[in-house]
């Protein structure tokens, strides 16, 4: 750190614009927005140089639920690698065994396997691949303006503006509206291999599903033999107030059951922050394949083992019922915060999608989003607008954020939305 600020912000703006991507150095100097993280710890984030501070409310989808550089993963980190390594992919591993039978045990129904990637992408595949190859069948459906990740079958399952420019597809991939069942019940055949949705849609813009949506589509998949795929990259980990997102739909009529997933898929959090993990699980069904195929899936960092040491030390804190009491607590009065906002400017924050501390702020248009990105960002708070909804600022606050700290976040909301409003009001967003 010491030599890195002896740089002046200058050379490292330079070194990344030709070494790394001149087009992002261009971007945040367009913006004024060229922040260098430097220190980090807890919800905080200072830049390299000039030690200003952001209060992070990005956390990267879910990659800072626990806050930057939290002490407990820290050391999970730091004893991992007074014994371990990276491991071997093709040997045993007794790290990835642990954390696989922990995910088990928090699954949301019977989630046995686990097989480990370094993203999220690679995992969501990874489900792909094994829906495919259990069912015999192509057809993939998934939610329109849905983020799976950018690599094969992920890029192919998400929005077709990330798409475009990269040729053919693989085939199979249809696209329906999110929430809307009608529509699913005409994609859904005997040709379909699974559906894959994100339980909360964060690049949609934090759209919440109806209370029986995923019933129902629980309920189509089974009629029609296909399989139901879960992407809780970025809501599951304790973010809404519960483990897993889907936990908050319950079938009807089954005494209250959380709907299961055949293959759920988490990441981002599970890294603790600090060592890149993400893992598919899945059901005891799904497992002929694998068994008759160990090796036809491989990732030399997958699961690597100082990093299952880490992800069991994010499950330890995650799965703590006081820890996801505080986070339904810190939801609530983040809730009510934001109801004085919208009272305050009815007219600029015109929606709060809310499902623990998964949020989203809707404006009345699609160049608010983006403005409030960089308003919020003059103000002390780091939060990015939803890609495939610009209308709405993605609010992901650390769930450990302090009742001070949260004061902190609403008052810079409340400056920038008054700056907004008043461009809003001189009508010049459009
Ligand atoms: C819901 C969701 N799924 C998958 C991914 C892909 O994860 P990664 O960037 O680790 O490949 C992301 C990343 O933002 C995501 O938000």
């Amino acid at each position: 750190m010491a030599l890195a600020q002896q740089r002046s912000k200058e050379q490292s703006i330079a070194w990344y614009r030709d070494h790394v991507s001149s087009g992002k150095a261009a971007f945040f100097a367009r913006y004024d927005m060229e922040f260098i993280p430097g220190r980090r710890e807890g919800v905080y984030l200072w830049d390299l140089h000039s030690g200003r501070r952001l209060i992070n409310c990005h956390c990267n989808g879910g990659v800072f639920n626990l806050g930057h550089r939290n002490p407990a993963i820290i050391d999970a980190l730091r004893q991992a690698l007074d014994d371990w390594d990276i491991g071997n992919h093709h040997l045993i591993s007794h790290q990835r065994a642990a954390l696989a039978r922990r995910l088990a045990e928090l699954a949301p129904g019977d989630l046995p396997y686990s097989v480990f990637a370094s993203g999220g992408g690679e995992a969501i595949d990874l489900a792909l691949k094994l829906a495919r190859a259990h069912t015999g069948r192509p057809r993939i459906v998934s939610a329109r303006g849905g983020y799976h990740g950018h690599t094969g079958l992920a890029l192919a399952a998400g929005d077709a503006a990330y798409r475009a420019p990269f040729g053919p597809m693989p085939p199979g991939f249809v696209q329906v509206p999110f929430g809307d069942i009608p529509a699913l019940a005409t994609q859904i055949d005997h040709d379909t291999a699974a559906v894959i949705l994100e339980t909360v849609p964060a690049t949609l813009g934090m759209p919440i599903a109806p209370p029986d949506y995923f019933a129902e589509l629980r309920a189509l998949c089974d009629r029609h033999g296909a399989l139901l795929i879960l992407d809780e990259v970025q809501s599951g980990l304790g973010r809404t107030g519960a483990v897993w997102a889907i936990e908050h739909w319950r079938a009807p009529g089954q005494g209250g059951t959380v709907v299961e997933p055949d293959i759920l898929v988490t990441g981002k959090g599970l890294s603790g922050g600090v060592y890149p993990i993400a893992a598919t699980c899945y059901r005891p069904e799904l497992n002929h394949f694998l068994h008759d195929n160990p090796f036809i899936h491989i990732s030399t960092f997958g699961g690597a083992e100082v990093g299952c040491s880490v992800a069991l030390a994010v499950l330890e804190l995650t799965a703590d019922r006081a820890f996801l009491k505080r986070v339904r607590e810190l939801a609530g009065r983040l809730a009510s915060g934001l109801e004085q906002l919208r009272d305050r400017y009815p007219e600029t924050l015109v929606e709060v999608r809310q499902l623990g501390l998964m949020m989203g702020l809707v404006f009345p248009n699609e160049t608010c989003g983006p403005l409030m990105t960089k308003l919020i960002y003059e103000e002390g708070v780091l939060a990015i607008y939803a890609n495939n909804d610009q209308r709405v600022l993605q609010f992901l606050p650390p769930l450990i954020m302090s009742d001070l700290e949260a004061e902190e976040t609403l008052a810079a909301l409340d400056r920038a939305l008054a700056t907004l409003s008043m461009l809003h009001g001189w009508r010049i967003l459009h």
